[in-house]
Order: structure tokens, then C-alpha cells, then sequence
């Protein structure tokens, strides 16, 4: 690695949360089923004291913070007083643009209403992330969720007055037993409720989850490419722009009110993001040391929450020849271009490790380049790229 080139990227802070109500059969994130009464301030004291080791690891106190993202788990099970007990902390910890800075709760509808949007907002949640999944009631109780039509309705309505700057809706398709009708359906339905930003993701099969042990009957690939063209489509047509594989931003009359997902894009351009919580990752990079470093925290909330147990179950440095790659699986997700000068600045490796690949993927028409003999020249994913993108990261592995 050459330390020259290497430049401290924006900096963002991942908390995760690891409760749920039940577990839902497709699910391999780290969460798990309720038994008792959430342990809120014994988990934001936890938090805190997982920062704060980061903070002092890492030598972050001068550096500004860019975006809180809130996840999980079912953070909407948290009171609104957990959530900005948790936030001032955090807040009070680092330099920030106060009137900018984004800060995303994920919520499940069956676990909100009124007053709690309205006391995150109040608790400096910015963006609500809500996790609809489906309009369709049979598609719901397959999908093993708590919440009803109604209720993902009501949520977005409640999202819209409750004094936050933006909100998205989770969607999936693919569903058991869906029809491209459905699935077309579902999306008019979102549309309709006019999110910021909506996220449409196709249900994978995860390995470890109850529909992996026990696998639904998925939709035909044919009928799994139609969703996606005629999907991709309608949300065009509807002002919805497609910024990275699943995620699409309401775009009104081309204003400069920009509703990406600030958190997430920093994540895909390679940026730096801290993991508090149980399970969480987190990447941060260290210019003098030349290095760029990985952690992740202990899983499960038993151990997370023991007093005498410190948070951090691993510290690795990334190997110079995994950062191609790694920096490539991020950025290729998504729909704008970046250059070579960027992929120096945020690995600090030369652009010749991933020339020759570049050209490469140039050359079978999956991506394109404004000018290749420049480091600013401007390389972007094709149709074609986007459309088989595990096809094309093969190529840097
Ligand atoms: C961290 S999860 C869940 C947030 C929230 N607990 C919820 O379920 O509403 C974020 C999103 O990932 C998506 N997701 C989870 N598991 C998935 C799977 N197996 N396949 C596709 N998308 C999935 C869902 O849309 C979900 O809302
Ligand atoms: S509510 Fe969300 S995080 Fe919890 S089990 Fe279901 S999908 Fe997973």
C-alpha cells in the first residue's frame, strides 16, 4: 500500500440493535425473538462504553461524523426516551453538522404508533426506514410478519407527519407464490404512499433461516426477470431513480433535495463506518498507519451485555490484495461512476492493481469508461454489468 495516496474517508456510525418480536422464517440477520422486557438502558449503557473503546482504539476524536444509521433487530421496539438518551450520548461524542447530519431508525409497523414516530423525531431521528415487505395479507403471514396491511399503511402515513426529513419503505418480491401482478401491485402500493426512497429487494434464501430448512415455493426465474424489468419500469415511470441495486429516491422535479441514503452510499463509495452492537462490523482507515482496519463486535446479546466481557470479538487489517475487491463489491453496486484517483485515495493502492481488470470488464461490455488513460476518467457499471454484477466481480477476485 502506498501510504501517499491513501486519504481519510467520511466517517459513519452503524448501532445495532438485536431484538425482534418473533423471528421471521427468511431471516439471517443477528436478531432474535423476544422473551422478556428489552433491556433499553442497560443496551444504550453497553453502546456507549462500546464507542467510547472505539473512539480511544482508533484515535477518532477529531473526526466529524458524517451519518448514524440505526438497525437491527426492530430498533422501533426501543422508546423514543432509549433512542435519544442513546443519541445525545453519541452526538455529544463527535463534531457534526447538526442541521445535516442523517440519522436512520429502522421500524417495523406492527411495533409503532403515532406517539413513537412523532418522539424519535423529537429525539433527532431524520429518516425512518420501514419494513413493509408486502401489501398483500397472505404474502404477510407467509413471510411470517407481525404486522397487517393496515398497519404498513398507517406507518407511512404517520411517517409523513411526524416531523422527520425523509422515510423509506422496505419492499421485497420474489415471494412465495407471488405473480408478476403482485408484485406490480405491491410497488403501485408503495408508490402510492409516496416514500422518499423505497428499497426493493428480491428474497433470497439464506442459509440457517426456517425457509432455508423448509424452502417456499419462489416464483419461476422467468417470471422473477419480468417482476424486475416491469418493476424497474414503473418505478421510473413514477419518479423513482434507481441509484444502486435496490434502492431507488424519489426524485421531484429534479430538486437538489437529495433523498439517497447518505449512511448507506458512504458505505458503497468505500467510506469509513463504526459498528457499536451486538454483531455489528465496523471499517475504519488510519492514513499515518497506512492501514485499513476491520472489526466486529460480540454476537450475541448475552455476552454483549456482561459487564466483564469487552465488546470487540475481533480487529483484523485488510491484506492490500483483498482491497481491490473489497472496494469493487461496494462501489459496483451502484449506478453513478467513480474514478481511479477515488479507488487510490480510499485504498491507497495504485491504480494499476485494477487496470487490467477494468479493461477487462470494458472489453465484455460490462462496464464503460469516459476515458481510460486518465485517473479521472469516469468508469460506470453497464445494463449489462448490473444485470449479471456477480458475473462481473468474478473478474476481480
Ligand atoms: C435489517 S432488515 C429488517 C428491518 C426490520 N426489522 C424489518 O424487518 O422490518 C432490512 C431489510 O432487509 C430485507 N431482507 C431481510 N432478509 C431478506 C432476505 N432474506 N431476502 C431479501 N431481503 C431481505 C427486508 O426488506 C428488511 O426490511
Ligand atoms: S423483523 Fe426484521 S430483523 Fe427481525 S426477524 Fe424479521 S426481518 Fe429479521
Amino acid at each position: 500500500m502506498n501510504t501517499t495516496l491513501l486519504t481519510t474517508p467520511p466517517l459513519s456510525l452503524y448501532i445495532h440493535i438485536p431484538w425482534c418480536v418473533e423471528k421471521c422464517p427468511y431471516c439471517d440477520f443477528n436478531s432474535h425473538a423476544l422473551k422478556s422486557q428489552v433491556p433499553e438502558q442497560d443496551y444504550v449503557k453497553a453502546l456507549i462504553a462500546d464507542l467510547d473503546a472505539d473512539i480511544a482504539r482508533f484515535d477518532l476524536s477529531e473526526r466529524p461524523l458524517h451519518s448514524v444509521f440505526i438497525g437491527g433487530g426492530t430498533p422501533s421496539l426501543f422508546s423514543a426516551e432509549a433512542i435519544e438518551s442513546l443519541l445525545s450520548q453519541v452526538l455529544s461524542r463527535f463534531k457534526h453538522n447538526a442541521s445535516s447530519i442523517e440519522i436512520t431508525l429502522e421500524a417495523n409497523p406492527g411495533t409503532v404508533e403515532a406517539d413513537k414516530f412523532i418522539g424519535f423525531a423529537k429525539a433527532g431521528v431524520t429518516r425512518l426506514s420501514i419494513g413493509v415487505q408486502s401489501f398483500e395479507s397472505d404474502k404477510l403471514v407467509k413471510l411470517g410478519r407481525i404486522h397487517n396491511v393496515s398497519q404498513a399503511k398507517l406507518a407511512a402515513k404517520l411517517a409523513h407527519e411526524c416531523g422527520v426529513k425523509s422515510f423509506n419503505l422496505d419492499l421485497m418480491h420474489g415471494l412465495p407464490n407471488q405473480s408478476l401482478d403482485n408484485a406490480l401491485e405491491d410497488l403501485k402500493t408503495a408508490i402510492n404512499l409516496q416514500p422518499d426512497h423505497l428499497s426493493w429487494y428480491q428474497l433470497t434464501i439464506e442459509p440457517n433461516t426456517a425457509f432455508h430448512s423448509r424452502p417456499p415455493k419462489l416464483p419461476q426465474d422467468e417470471v422473477l426477470w419480468d417482476i424486475q424489468d416491469q418493476g424497474f419500469k414503473l418505478l421510473s415511470d413514477a419518479g423513482y431513480q434507481q441509484y444502486e441495486i435496490s434502492a431507488f429516491r424519489l426524485v421531484k422535479n429534479n430538486e437538489a433535495d437529495d433523498k439517497q441514503c447518505q449512511h448507506n452510499l458512504n458505505y458503497w463509495r468505500f467510506g469509513d463506518y463504526l459498528g457499536i452492537g451486538c454483531g455489528a462490523h465496523g471499517k475504519i482507515t488510519d492514513i499515518k498507519k497506512g492501514i485499513i482496519q476491520r472489526t466486529v463486535k460480540v454476537k450475541h446479546p448475552k455476552g454483549y451485555l456482561e459487564p466483564s466481557r469487552a465488546p470487540l470479538d475481533q480487529l483484523n487489517t485488510v491484506a492490500s490484495d483483498e482491497l481491490p475487491f473489497e472496494y469493487m463489491m461496494n462501489q459496483l453496486r451502484l449506478f453513478s461512476n467513480f474514478t481511479l484517483a477515488h479507488y487510490q485515495q480510499r485504498t491507497g493502492l495504485a491504480a494499476s492493481t485494477v487496470l487490467p481488470t477494468l479493461l477487462q470488464a470494458q472489453h465484455k461490455k460490462l462496464m464503460t469508461c469516459s476515458d481510460s488513460r486518465s485517473n479521472e476518467g469516469e468508469w460506470q457499471v453497464t445494463q449489462l454489468g448490473h444485470r449479471y454484477l456477480n458475473d462481473l466481480l468474478e473478474i476481480f477476485l
